[in-house]
Formats: C-alpha cells, sequence, structure tokens
C-alpha cells in the first residue's frame, strides 16, 4: 500500500528557518506583502527572495505555480520553492498548489511557510494526492518522501480539517494502488483479500464464493468468469455510521480484473490496458476506506463483483443464452461487452438485499464513451434529476470531470432479442448509452440510481491535476463529498 505523506501543521517558528536542510516553501501573493517567514527568508538571502518576487517573470507566474532558488546563499535549505498563491485563492488554487510542491520537491522534506493562508489543508491534500508512485513492481524503489511541516496561523484548526482530506487522499490511493495492480497479482482471489482487510478499519467485509453465487442465482455474473481458473466473487463491504433504520446508499462497482473480451477476443495492441477494467471496483473500495478512516455518519454498502473474462473451451459463447438473478434472460451477442453482465447480477443482489435509498454504479464500462467524452469527463446516466443534480455539483467541486448523458425508450429498443428478454448489445451506435439502457433494466422501481461510466477516467497516460500518470482514483472525492451533503447530518 502506497504510504501517504506524512503532514504536520504547526506555529510558526522563524528561528528554525535558517537551520532547516529540506525545501523551504513560502506562499507569497503578488499583490501583497511579505509575510514574517518569507521576511525571515529574504532577509537571510541577503534580499534575494525580494528581488524573485518582484521580478516580472514571477509576476506571470500563475497562482498555485512557484518559481524556484536553488541553493541560496544564507540558509541550509537545498532550495526555495516561492509559491504564487492569492489571499483569496480558492480550492482548487489550493490543491493545485499543493500538487505543484509534491511534484518539484521530488523526496525532500518541506517546511511551508504558510503564515495566515485560508484552507490551507487544501494545499496538504494537494501534496497528499499528488504525492503517488505506483512502485509496487520496482526492484529499486525511489527513497521514502520526506514529511511536510506547515507553518501556520491556527495549527489545530488546519489538523481538524485535514483528518477528513487526508481520509479521502488515502481512500484515493488505495483505488489507485488496486488500478494500477497487474493482473497476476490482482487476481479475483486477491483482490477479495484486500477488500477484507479493512475490517480493521471497521467495515462489516463479507465474500461470497461461486457456490453462494450460483445459490442466489447469478448467473449472468458467473458465465463471465467461467472461462478463468480465477472464482468469481462477490464482495460486500457495509459502513454503519448513520442511523440504525435509515436505508444505506449502495455503490455498486464492476471489477473484471483483465479483461481479455473472451471467445469475442480483443486485439492484442493495447490490451495491456485491461489491467484497469476493474477500476469501478476499485474507487468502491477507496470511497469505503475514506468512509470508515473519516468515521462518516452514514450507511453505505458497496458490493463489487470479481471476475476475469477469458477464452477458454469453458468460456460462455456468443449466442449463449444466460438466465440473471433477476430471472431475465441475455441472448450473449458478445463476450467482450462482459462488464454489463456483472452488473446488472450485483445491482439486483444489492436492491434485493439492502433495499438502498439509492444506487450508484461505476464501471469502465464502454469504449465508446472515451469516443463521446475523452479523458475528461466521465459520463453520467440517471433515472433522478434530483441525485444527479447532487452528483454533478459535487464532482464541479472536487474539479472530477463528470458529464450527463442522455437515456429513453429508443436506446432501450435497440437491445430487442429474438430468442431472449434483451441481447447484451445495442449495436455500434450509442454504445455507452445502450450499455446504461441495459443496466437500467436492472434497477427497481423507485430507487434512484446513477450509472457512472469511467472508461475514460479511472486510468490515464498523462499526468492530470492532482496524480501523476496511469490510475487518477477519479470519483472517490466527488462520492465522499455526495455522501456528505446528501447522506449525513449537516
Ligand atoms: N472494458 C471494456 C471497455 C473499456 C474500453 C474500458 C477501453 C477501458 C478502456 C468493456 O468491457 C468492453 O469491452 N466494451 C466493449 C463493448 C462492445 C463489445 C459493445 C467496447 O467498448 O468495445
Ligand atoms: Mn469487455
Ligand atoms: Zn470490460
Amino acid at each position: 500500500m502506497t504510504r501517504l505523506t506524512p503532514i504536520t501543521f504547526e506555529d510558526t517558528d522563524i528561528d528554525q528557518i535558517a537551520s532547516f536542510e529540506g525545501r523551504i516553501a513560502v506562499l507569497v501573493d503578488p499583490e501583497g506583502r511579505l509575510s514574517a517567514g518569507a521576511r525571515r527568508v529574504n532577509k537571510l538571502t541577503r534580499g534575494a527572495l525580494q528581488r524573485l518576487v518582484e521580478s516580472e517573470k514571477f509576476q506571470a507566474v500563475k497562482p498555485g505555480q512557484s518559481m524556484v532558488m536553488s541553493y541560496p546563499t544564507g540558509l541550509a535549505a537545498e532550495a526555495v520553492d516561492v509559491i504564487a498563491l492569492p489571499k483569496s485563492a480558492d480550492q482548487s488554487h489550493m490543491r493545485k498548489a499543493g500538487a505543484s510542491l509534491a511534484k518539484t520537491r521530488g523526496t525532500a522534506d518541506v517546511l511551508l511557510l504558510a503564515a495566515g493562508q485560508r484552507r490551507i489543508s487544501e494545499l496538504g491534500y494537494g501534496v497528499a494526492m499528488r504525492d503517488y508512485a505506483f512502485e509496487d513492481h520496482k526492484s529499486k524503489p525511489k527513497a521514502a518522501q520526506g514529511g511536510v511541516r506547515i507553518m501556520c496561523s491556527k495549527p489545530q484548526e488546519a489538523q481538524a480539517a485535514s483528518v477528513r482530506l487526508m481520509a479521502i487522499a488515502e481512500g484515493a490511493h488505495m483505488t489507485r494502488d488496486l488500478t494500477n495492480a497487474p493482473a497476476n497479482i490482482l487476481t479475483t482471489t486477491h483482490f477479495a483479500e484486500r477488500l477484507a482487510e479493512m475490517e480493521n478499519l471497521g467495515l462489516k467485509v463479507e465474500v461470497l464464493d461461486e457456490e453462494e453465487l450460483a445459490k442466489l442465482g447469478m448467473c449472468t455474473l458467473l458465465c463471465v468468469g467461467q472461462g478463468s481458473d480465477s472464482p468469481s466473487k462477490v464482495v460486500v463491504m457495509r459502513w454503519e455510521g448513520g442511523k440504525k433504520d435509515a436505508a444505506p446508499l449502495a455503490l455498486v462497482g464492476k471489477g473484471v480484473v483483465f479483461d481479455t473480451g473472451g471467445i469475442s477476443l480483443k486485439p492484442a495492441a493495447g490490451m495491456e490496458d485491461m489491467t484497469m477494467d476493474m477500476g469501478g471496483a476499485g474507487v468502491v473500495a477507496g470511497v469505503m476506506r475514506a468512509l470508515a478512516l473519516r468515521k462518516a455518519e452514514a450507511n453505505v454498502v458497496g458490493l463489487v463483483g470479481l471476475v476475469e473474462n477469458m477464452p477458454s473451451s469453458n468460456a460462455v459463447r456468443p449466442g449463449d443464452v444466460i438466465t440473471s438473478m433477476k430471472g431475465d434472460t441475455v441472448e450473449v451477442i458478445n463476450t467482450d461487452a462482459e462488464g454489463r453482465l456483472v452488473l446488472c447480477d450485483v445491482m439486483w443482489y444489492a436492491q434485493e438485499r439492502f433495499k438502498p435509498a439509492a444506487m450508484i454504479d461505476l464501471a469502465t464500462l464502454t469504449g465508446a464513451i472515451i469516443i463521446g467524452l475523452g479523458h475528461e469527463n466521465a459520463g453520467v446516466f440517471s433515472n433522478d434529476d434530483a441525485l444527479c443534480d447532487a452528483f454533478l455539483k459535487a464532482a464541479k467541486t472536487e474539479g472530477e470531470g463528470a458529464w450527463r448523458m442522455p437515456l429513453g425508450q429508443a436506446y432501450d429498443d435497440l437491445l430487442k432479442s429474438r430468442i431472449a428478454d434483451m441481447k447484451n448489445i445495442g449495436g455500434r451506435p450509442a454504445g455507452s448509452v445502450t450499455a446504461a439502457q441495459f443496466l437500467q433494466r436492472f434497477v427497481q422501481d423507485g430507487v434512484p440510481w446513477i450509472h457512472l461510466d469511467i472508461a475514460g477516467v479511472a486510468s490515464v497516460k498523462g499526468e492530470t491535476a492532482l496524480a501523476p500518470k496511469g490510475a487518477t482514483g477519479w470519483g472517490v472525492a466527488s462520492l465522499n463529498r455526495l455522501i456528505t451533503n446528501m447522506f449525513e447530518p449537516s
């Protein structure tokens, strides 16, 4: 498990500046006066900081970005990072400042002179989110990252605000660790074990094996995994921090640990990316971790369907007809449209067992959503405007891209099958919408529901605002915020 950067808040003591040996970071409002800490740095460096701040170059530095003063005279520090940050900086600028600090510092210890800057814990969150590297399989991992000490005006307040944010960051790190993990390591069994470990945090975790799933009638889920030697599993995680009788929010995740496409085999090029096809389940795990760490006052149940989609003589074939737990029959036209077959049974089970107040599923479901929205936005499908708007608002606040997509009868009609209740694909047009329509057939009347197609955002080739290349952890912060806003007492 990737370790979270230790971030601590303390009162300002300018007498520690001269001898600090890591990197010193100062926040400077390009319009404002230097803080006491910054003035001390300026004095020790014989005016170098003032010259930098007054330079034309620094005036062009965007909020949250920095300029570096290397090996400065008068300081033991290896560098001073001068971060441009208006006094009025908003949450997103604060986080960006943290992320850019995390990037420039490498592994050095940091002493940040934050003075009276508001929302300073948000900067810490940016550091913690960006300080991530997946090095489980590097034989020579980089040195561990040093700590970040933040000298500020109200350290206790900042520390208190930080608890919740660090819970989210740790949840997102878990999501990234799972999503980045290769499929020979993160088998269905290993995945289930990683989730079961969260019992330490106070979650109730159950692992349902193939025998139990068969008894429940989850044949569409089971048919996806039947070509793999790795056993299919459903893991149920419960966080009961709310009122005893309050119906829970259900989170359901697609956990295809590897998607070859099955008998409808995918092309070789890029197939290695399908190690991230459990990204939906990864987000569910990360949210549950965050809720437990911050002891959320809400009832939330997370369910993930863990399977591997492999071709074999036992694998499900195109043309096979399978009966879902709901009882509806599905003609499997393409074995590569497997995610919906997994989700429909887990969603049905979640509703039958938990009678949830609302249900949100997450899945790296379709390549078509990447064609539509690229890597900037997840596709959001919903049968409930109030829930959907609340989610979109939460996502906007967290800076995680999310864009609503349509649903409708005409799309649903594309799933008609000659021999069964439905086909598992609707053809090339509107591929993400027909996938969502398929799922909606398994949403019970009156259950507010959101489907998040995260195929484009779960893992990306370039770095993003708060994450290096690879798995992003998209969704953990937004769902956590939605839960705070809608399911916890204010
Ligand atoms: N896991 C894939 C979708 C995917 C594609 C995720 C690219 C991440 C990046 C999914 O199981 C799949 O194969 N979908 C098919 C559906 C088609 C057969 C109707 C697709 O998108 O091509
Ligand atoms: Mn597939
Ligand atoms: Zn898939």
